[in-house]
């Protein structure tokens, strides 16, 4: 560290603005006088993005495109979060990446969202354990993460002009949360501070949370990027604590200007300066001479992942099928199937396998119609005709469908939550021509279901990565037992949603009307009847919970253990859901909130004890008057749940 101390003395006052701007899209700058080198930077949160580099070598920089964030977050899974960001962090060595731009952990305030595919949750709780346990995993070799986008970047509308206004109780309860886990447990190299202004400041301006929040209550030790032309002041960043403008910017001179006439001290460029040293220093520390990364590994990481996320939302028996029966597989996804959404996080992926592909390969007697043109949705009275004959001479019919890369994507919200009308259209008559029939589904955020009465199965792919459709087929035919649960709720129609009447908001202004209670929080302390709740999920077993055991550990502190049984006969993964309930309180609060989630696998008949520890935080709520956290002196409730709307077991304490 001295060592940079000596170089900030050792720079001039251009080069120390310099700095703070990149040198192009993806790298810092350098200072060769001095022996700085550059830092490479790159997308993004589910796999290497490589078609931006100039250099000649792109043809060979494929990457592996693991399942996006909503897919990976269904899995509840830190341990495979850690291991997702273990892979990814391999691939940044093998080809030169300092920092990877991830994770994303808006929240999900509306399934309209078009980087809502990008993001984990409409839960702070589960976003902020999945991200810490990734950037943990990136981390952990060597690489640097960029955790974004600081924060409240909850709409792609007028997203760089857009200020998003929250009350102070609900930005530090639902919009800051995630962040502060993932800042406090896994200390990212880097916060990306977000286009939008929170409040009427811009985030790369917002001296309040850049350094007040993240940095002196937080603890925060790195550096903060600006999202990419997200800085609108130059001077002003660097006096909030933005450190570095991406991308290159010829802007550089109005800081020299600014700390010439004394508008801005040079200790707080000096600052800014330390801290892209410092970002430099450890991305060179880290860096390793021709690291390997194995990509037909990470194929097959990448359907593990798909496999442990994947949600099946209905099933009336008819799965697993029987590998002899009869099967059509129908829609254009079946073949290709949606990977991955539009915009910053797109990459060149090494490899697809799509289920009709993979089925074959396995010597299934699988048809096939496309059904609809996989990029518009629609389809032709002959597709639509060749689609029902399929499903007529076929003992099963697995269809394919969900939302086109047209309709969601970074830069634009989706104007509804419905599926394509051919789609919609294909599932009635499919089923109508063959009653034995799933519906396998791809989107990156909820969708209405008009017609969830008529199939039989419903398993939900999200946006699985290149890999799924081996998850699809091993879960369809029962070579694996779908173990993902929502971590979205799944509204019955968009109206439901309690950002309905508020989002987008008039012009530049976006209220958050709706305050704390985002999905669940909403829906459950309302009673408004849902499609699938939070942490919805079925499985090819069944699980039994007993023996709920809650003791006080402190004056705000609280240990649970409960006791789980696979009581079927085949293997499976349960997620154990923790929830505390506010009883006997004063302040307005939502019926249950999500403290506490295990993933854990037992064989039949197999018994386990999960056991959840619970700091003041599990009980606090922000108090605005003290402008801290505070734990009321009522009562509480400890209940363990198979998803937001059902209590299994419950004990007060
Ligand atoms: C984009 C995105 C951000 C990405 C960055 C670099 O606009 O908002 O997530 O990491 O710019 O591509």
């Amino acid at each position: 560290m001295d060592n940079i101390k000596k170089l900030i003395s050792e720079l001039t006052l251009e080069e120390k603005a310099g700095l703070t701007s990149g040198k192009d899209a993806w790298l810092t700058k350098a200072v060769e006088r001095l022996g700085i080198p550059s830092a490479r930077v790159s997308d993004g949160p589910h796999g290497l993005r490589a078609d931006d580099y100039s250099r000649d070598d792109r043809a060979t920089m494929l990457a592996v495109c693991f399942p996006t964030a909503v897919t990976t977050a269904a899995s509840f899974d830190k341990k495979m979060l850690y291991e997702m960001g273990e892979e990814l962090g391999r691939e940044c060595l093998a080809y030169g990446v300092d920092v990877l731009l991830g994770p994303g952990v808006n929240i999900k305030r509306s399934p309209l969202c078009g980087r809502n595919f990008e993001y984990f949750s409409e839960d702070p709780h589960l976003a902020g354990e999945l991200g810490a346990a990734f950037v943990n995993g990136v981390q952990s070799q060597g690489v640097g993460t960029s955790l974004k986008h600081y924060f409240a970047n909850s709409q792609e509308t007028r997203r760089f002009t857009s200020s998003s206004e929250i009350d102070e109780r609900t930005a530090r309860e639902i919009y800051l949360t995630a962040f502060e886990t993932v800042v406090k447990k896994a200390q990212p190299w880097t916060v990306m501070a977000s286009y939008n202004k929170v409040n009427g400041t811009h985030s790369t301006a917002n001296k309040y949370y850049l350094d007040e929040v993240l940095r002196n209550e937080w603890g925060f030790e790195g550096l903060v990027v600006s999202d990419w032309c997200a800085t609108h002041d130059r001077p002003g960043a660097i006096a909030a604590g933005t450190d570095l403008t991406m991308p290159a910017e010829d802007t550089d001179h109005l800081i020299v200007e600014a700390v010439k006439n004394g508008a801005l001290p040079e200790e707080a460029l000096d600052r800014c300066c330390e801290r892209v040293l410092r970002l430099v220093e450890r991305a060179v520390a880290g860096r390793r001479a021709n690291a390997e990364c194995d990509k037909k590994a990470a194929h097959a990481l990448a359907a593990r992942f798909a496999e442990n996320s994947l949600v099946l939302l209905k099933n009336d028996g008819i799965l697993p099928l029987k590998k002899s029966a009869k099967v059509a597989f129908i829609g254009a996804f079946a073949d290709r199937p949606r990977i991955q959404g539009g915009g910053s996080s797109h990459i060149v992926e090494t490899e697809i396998t799509g289920a009709l592909g993979y089925a074959r390969a396995q010597g299934l007697d699988v048809s096939y119609a496309e059904a609809y043109d996989r990029e518009t949705g629609e389809a032709t009275p002959e597709q639509f005709a060749e689609a029902v004959k399929a499903a007529k001479s076929a003992e099963k019919a697995v269809l394919f469908i969900g939302l086109p890369d047209c309709m969601e994507y970074e830069g634009g919200d989706r104007q509804h939550m419905r599926l394509p009308d051919a789609h919609n259209r294909l599932v009635e008559a499919v089923c109508e021509a063959n009653p034995e029939t799933v519906v396998v589904l791809h989107n990156g955020s909820p969708v209405e279901m008009p017609w969830i009465e008529k199939p039989k199965a419903v398993l939900e792919s999200y946006l699985g990565g290149q890999a799924v459709g081996i998850a699809q087929v091993r879960i369809l035919f029962g070579d694996a037992n779908p173990s993902g649960r929502l971590a979205e709720s799944f509204p019955k129609k968009l109206e439901d949603n309690s950002s309905y009447l508020y989002y987008i908001g008039e012009g530049d202004r976006v209220t958050y009307n709706e305050g704390i209670f985002v999905g669940y929080r909403y829906y459950e302390t309302k009673k408004t009847e849902v499609l699938f709740p939070f942490g919805w999920g079925l499985s090819y077993t069944d699980f039994e919970y007993s023996d709920l055991d809650v003791k006080k550990t402190g004056e705000h502190s609280a240990e649970a253990t409960v006791n789980v049984k696979n009581v079927g006969g085949v293997k499976g993964r349960e997620v154990v859901q923790l929830y505390v309930a506010p009883e006997k309180v004063k302040m307005i609060r939502p019926v249950r909130e999500l403290k506490g989630f295990e993933k854990i696998e037992l064989g039949p008949g197999e018994t386990k004890t999960v056991k959840f520890e619970l700091d003041s935080r599990a009980f606090a709520y922000w108090d605005v008057e003290k402008h801290g956290w505070e734990v009321e002196d009522g009562g509480f409730e400890i209940q363990i749940c198979k998803n937001a709307s059902e209590v299994i077991l419950k004990q007060k304490i």
